[in-house]
């Protein structure tokens, strides 16, 4: 997710991307891609949903080594017209929406170090690619990220990014899915973190919840820990129809007089599938 950033660096071009250059990445850089792709394949196995599986076979994600972004991208717009573009780091909400609105996903190309394979606060390009990439292949879930890139074009000149970022947050980073043979993973965040990947299936901690549009939009979220509520879907259409085929203006106005809602919160109307114990020891304030 893109957070407010002003000053473009020099080198990237006008709408900030710059080159993958991907002949220089080291093979040691190479190494921890394939540490945290063969890491993370066992972890996902029974835990991913079906459109991540098949988004990597397609994509040909197994191949060893970081990506190369033009050879992903012809696969990736072979499929769905998405294409994934380089960028040095975050870039301003306005030029993040103006990609996504026009199915290009704006991707870090640098890696972790090999001593922070398990967390890391800026994403990279294993979370960037590995997570987000292969949902692009399906057709639904990449008709919906470009939605969201209009929608976000939108709420910033209504005022309402808070409430519209807190959707990208608990789908498209942190989302889980009620499939025929159980609850899987979707978000990106989720599935690009070896600790997460667990936690948010198999821990007694979260609460997972029904998704509810309103109810998402009214709450706060945890950017340096774990979640500490998971809102689960039930597939990609009803995502996509609740979302792009609404109006969010009046809903906007709507949220203003409601009350927005703790990361812990559970509340009336809620349909609870697991109520959590809240037991994970949280480390810093929620946004
Ligand atoms: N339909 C929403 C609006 O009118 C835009 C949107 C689409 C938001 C898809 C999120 C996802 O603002
Ligand atoms: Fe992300």
């Amino acid at each position: 997710m893109a957070l407010a950033v002003t000053d473009r660096p020099p080198g990237t071009a006008a709408d900030w991307t710059i080159p993958q250059n991907w002949a220089s990445y080291t093979s040691s850089e190479h190494a921890v891609w394939d540490r945290l792709y063969d890491r993370q394949t066992d972890m996902l196995r029974d835990r991913a949903c079906n459109a991540f599986r098949r988004g990597v076979e397609h994509l040909s994600l197994s191949e060893k080594g970081i990506p190369n972004f033009d050879e992903l991208s012809e696969r990736l717009s072979k499929r769905t017209g998405w294409r994934v573009v380089a960028v040095p780091g975050l870039v301003p909400d306005e030029v993040f929406f103006e990609h996504l609105a026009n199915r290009r996903f704006v991707a870090g190309r640098f890696i972790r170090k090999p001593d922070q394979l398990d967390y890391l606060q800026e994403p990279d390009v294993f979370h960037d690619l590995f997570g987000h990439v292969p949902l692009l292949s399906d057709p639904v879930f990449a008709n919906y990220m470009q939605a969201y890139g209009e929608g976000g074009l939108k709420a910033l000149r209504l005022g309402a990014l808070e409430k519209l970022a807190r959707l990208y947050w608990y789908t498209v980073e942190f989302g889980l899915i009620a499939e025929s043979s159980g609850l899987r993973l979707y978000g990106a965040g989720i599935l690009s973190s070896f600790g997460e990947s667990r936690f948010a299936l198999d821990d007694a901690s979260p609460n997972r919840l029904k998704f509810d549009l309103m109810r998402v939009m009214r709450t706060h979220y945890r950017i340096d820990d774990y979640q500490q509520t998971y809102f689960v879907i039930d597939n990609f259409d009803q995502l996509l129809h609740q979302t792009r085929d609404a109006d969010f203006t009046p809903l906007y106005r709507e949220l203003e007089k409601l009350p927005d809602l703790a990361p812990d919160a559970v509340i009336a109307s809620d349909r609870v599938m697991s109520r959590g114990s809240q037991q994970h020891a949280y480390r810093g304030k929620f946004q």
